[in-house]
């Protein structure tokens, strides 16, 4: 008898307390609340580590990105042997996590948008020596230019290491907001129709 209310309240806890796990939304802790980078309850530590591993090998690492018709080629290599399998692992536990509908870094703009296209976005990972090889392909216009974005804010973790780690990177299709220039519409548009 009292089994149905219990039963009914414990399910409600669950549905309240679960659904930010279930969209994903407890992974990150966001910028500067700790924890690092896409960190937070949801991400494995073998995945965070191996990304903390990657600022830190910052400067170990080279990197070529050519544009295609409908995306990127990116090639990532290291002379470092430990670095080459840290790249391996992340690109393949970060494709893994994307494939199960997971999130990362949701509070960054560009990757909040990656991951909102990735279903349009065909990548195929090779392993090279001394690294990898990354194919991706927007299979709609504004998947190829997100697909490119991407590859940008990754070449800029491979330049500039921890310093782009609390970086927020826009996205490439949402209009860049510059406050100077929308006062400067603004005192256009007052001066044109006082
Ligand atoms: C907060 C940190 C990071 C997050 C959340 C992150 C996330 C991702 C994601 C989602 C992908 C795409 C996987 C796929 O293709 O499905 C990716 C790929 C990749 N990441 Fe990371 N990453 C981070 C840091 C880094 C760092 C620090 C480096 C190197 C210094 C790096 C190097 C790469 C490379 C080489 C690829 C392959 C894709 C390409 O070459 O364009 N990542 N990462």
């Amino acid at each position: 008898m009292f089994l149905v209310p219990f039963l009914y309240r414990a399910a409600l806890l669950l549905l309240l307390t679960g659904v930010p796990f279930l969209d994903g939304g407890a992974q990150g802790r966001g910028r500067g609340q700790g924890g690092g980078p896409g960190a937070g309850m949801g991400m494995p530590e073998a995945e965070r580590e191996n990304i903390h591993g990657l600022f830190e090998a910052h400067d170990k690492i080279k990197r070529k990105v050519k544009v295609t018709k409908n995306g990127y080629v990116s090639t990532t290599t290291s002379e470092d042997p430990e670095v080459v399998k840290m790249l391996q692992s992340h690109v393949g536990q970060m494709k893994k996590r994307l494939d199960s509908g997971l999130r990362v870094r949701r509070w960054d703009p560009a990757f909040d948008e990656y991951v909102a296209h990735y279903k349009d976005i065909a990548i195929s990972i090779k392993s090279i020596k001394n690294g990898l090889r990354v194919t991706a392909m927007g299979k709609t216009d504004d998947a190829v230019k997100v697909a490119r974005n991407h590859a940008a804010v990754i070449s800029a973790f491979v330049e500039n290491g921890w310093d782009e780690h609390h970086a927020e990177h826009p996205a490439a299709l949402t209009p860049k907001k510059d406050p100077k220039n929308a006062e400067d519409t603004k005192e256009e548009a007052q001066a044109a129709q006082p």
